[in-house]
């Protein structure tokens, strides 16, 4: 392999625990150099020293609290002028209370600020420099919260939507120019976002919980199948084509010229 081929170095999110700490262990498995982010800096040196110690790769870490805007710049500004940096896995999230009338609005922005306003504004400073190399992946871990809002995990889930559709509209932007993006949807995952100990998962039939490393193997087969969608607990990849397949066939209708029939006024012309 040439020095210009060398494996692109990635920066992952929330790498000191859970999905993102696994995603930190996978990558420096298969060769990636690796940039670490999130608020801790002890938990971030433990990991990595672990990963240099299991793997002998090259890890950084860059302590910053994503929802605080100079902090997050720091970040950004990693992204713009790393050039060694080809791969963003945006992973930290936080999940509000799951009642929205409950959750207080500071909570709500808060989580708003991690699980959309950082994600976005990471991409958005690295997808010139990707662009221009033609090169490059960007994953974003949403949920599968996204497609099931109604059910569970009120502006939590929306904020998962919204990672979902932003990352559909990326894919129809830049298919075509040599930059991957890929969105993960996983389901329960045994972490501490179940809390600390656990303790939401008591609630949980044991048969919806999946083992972490069991989760992050199955979102990077499906990275490395080429899926812009990937759902690790779904048995039937069928299933989610067809629902694909009956939401575009929603879009030639849904911005005409006149009305629906059930929505015109039905009043007589002699009234
Ligand atoms: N676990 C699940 O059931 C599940 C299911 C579907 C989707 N997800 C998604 O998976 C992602 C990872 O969640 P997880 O389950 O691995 O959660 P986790 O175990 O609680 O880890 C969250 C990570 O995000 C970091 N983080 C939290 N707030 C941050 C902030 N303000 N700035 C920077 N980093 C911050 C945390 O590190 P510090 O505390 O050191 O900052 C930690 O590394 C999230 O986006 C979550 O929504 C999880």
């Amino acid at each position: 392999m040439s020095f210009t081929e060398s494996i692109d170095t990635a920066l992952v999110t929330g790498a000191s625990a859970g999905i993102g700490a696994t995603y930190a262990d996978r990558l420096a498995q298969r060769g990636h150099p690796l940039v670490l982010v999130a608020r801790h800096a002890a938990r971030l040196e433990a990991l990595a020293e672990r990963l240099v110690r299991d793997h002998r790769g090259r890890v950084e870490i860059l302590t910053a609290d994503l929802t605080v805007p100079a902090e997050r710049l720091r970040v950004e500004q990693r992204l713009r002028e790393d050039t060694r940096i080809g791969m963003l896995v945006n992973n930290a999230g936080i999940a509000s209370g799951s009642a929205i009338a409950s959750t207080p609005a500071d909570v709500h922005e808060a989580m708003i600020q991690l699980n959309v306003v950082a994600p976005t504004r990471l991409v958005a400073a690295l997808l010139p420099r990707l662009l221009h190399q033609g090169r490059g992946s960007i994953i974003n871990i949403g949920s599968v919260l996204a497609l099931t809002p109604d059910t569970f995990g009120g502006s939590y889930a929306a904020s998962k939507s919204y990672l979902l559709s932003y990352t559909q509209a990326l894919h129809a932007e830049i298919a075509e120019q040599g930059v991957r993006v890929q969105v993960v949807l996983p389901g329960v995952t045994r972490t501490h976002l179940q809390g600390e100990a656990g303790e939401r998962l008591a609630r949980i039939p044991a048969e919806w919980v999946m083992e972490v490393d069991e989760m992050v193997d199955a979102a990077l087969a499906g990275f490395d199948a080429g899926e812009l969608v990937t759902l690790p607990s779904l048995p039937d990849p069928d299933d989610w084509e067809r629902f694909e397949t009956a939401r575009h066939r929603l879009a030639p209708m849904l911005s005409r010229d006149h009305a629906a029939d059930r929505y015109k006024s039905d009043i007589p012309e002699d009234a």
